[in-house]
């Protein structure tokens, strides 16, 4: 059964419809014999939407396998993503982080899916049109939160914190941010707000893991299959969904501020799980960087932190 036709237009449109091709690679990760990550709503969402619901959700529905473009490689990325964010995010649970914040969550299921510690709060914030496809699906297939998820419509170019704190989000806890799949697509002013507002709300045992792209690709790069795979195949421009403009430098902002900041790429992990994406010629995955980052311990005093600033 399918949501209501105009439940659909959040994940139709624009950049709501990434957050689709994110759910088909995790659906296909799923049913792989070695799968870094598991999500067993993913197939729901791809199959609930008319402009999806003929996309692979198997791997036995992608013939070329690894060789696939979008599918297989891109796809072998959004599993190592996932698998690596999970393990971050549930690291910093389980060290104290009981506040959750996915900034733009997408079709992203981990406040169902993980093994959170007692007491976690998850807030996921994406677009109107994006939460409320997801909502609709989720009660089709019955899910169960595995925390206590709160979801809050916002648009991340603008203010938001003033709606999280009205959310229930508190300044003063620990939070574990997530922004994967996000800041490609943001303004470079809205991404230093973003950074500026996160640093704000982030007390002592906070942490951050975001991605970007560190350089502009080159035109061979631009030119190359998943982009026009994506295109093609999907209706997605992602060239075009990209914000073109130069990227901020949020890691050293972050480290100004005190903040000790990590920067791996995905091919370190590939290594690390023994599979995933290895590079290639003309490369759209080599400008790729995951970041980490943790607040400093000493933050000063957070408790009128939120409305005043
Ligand atoms: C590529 S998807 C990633 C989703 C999810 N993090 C994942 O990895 O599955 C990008 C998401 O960012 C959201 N997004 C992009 N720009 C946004 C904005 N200005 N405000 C709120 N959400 C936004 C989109 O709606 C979409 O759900």
């Amino acid at each position: 059964m399918r949501p209501a036709a105009g439940l659909n237009s959040g994940v139709t449109e624009g950049v709501g419809r990434t957050a689709l091709l994110v759910a088909a690679a995790r659906a296909i990760e799923t049913h792989r014999p070695d799968a870094l990550a598991r999500d067993r709503f993913a197939e729901h969402f791809v199959r609930a939407a008319p402009v999806s619901a003929g996309w692979p959700v198997r791997p036995e529905q992608v013939p070329a396998g690894d060789a696939d473009p979008l599918w297989g490689r891109l796809g072998r990325y959004f599993g190592l993503r996932t698998r690596v964010l999970d393990d971050h995010l549930l690291r910093s649970a389980h060290r104290g982080a009981r506040q959750v914040v996915l900034l733009g969550a997408g079709l992203d299921c981990r406040a169902f899916r993980l093994g959170w510690p007692p007491g976690c709060q998850v807030h996921e914030v994406d677009t109107t049109g994006v939460l409320a496809f997801k909502q609709a699906v989720l009660d089709q297939a019955g899910a169960t939160p595995a925390a206590d998820r709160r979801t809050l419509a916002a648009d991340l170019r603008l203010d938001w914190s003033e709606a999280l704190l009205d959310a229930g989000f508190d300044p003063t806890a620990p939070t574990a941010w997530l922004a994967e799949g996000l800041l490609l697509y943001l303004p470079a002013a809205a991404e230093r707000r973003l950074i500026a507002t996160i640093d704000r709300l982030s007390a002592p045992g906070s942490t951050l893991a975001y991605e970007i792209k560190h350089v502009t690709e080159s035109p061979g790069v631009r030119a190359g299959p998943v982009y026009t795979a994506a295109r093609q195949r999907l209706g997605i421009d992602l060239l075009a969904l990209f914000d073109g403009e130069p990227r901020p430098d949020s890691a050293g902002r972050l480290a100004g501020r005190g903040w000790t900041v990590t920067v791996r790429t995905p091919y370190d992990f590939t290594a690390l799980h023994g599979r995933g994406p290895r590079p290639e010629p003309d490369d759209a995955l080599a400008a790729n960087r995951w970041i980490f980052a943790e607040a400093p311990a000493r933050r000063g005093d957070l408790s009128g932190v939120g409305r005043s600033w």
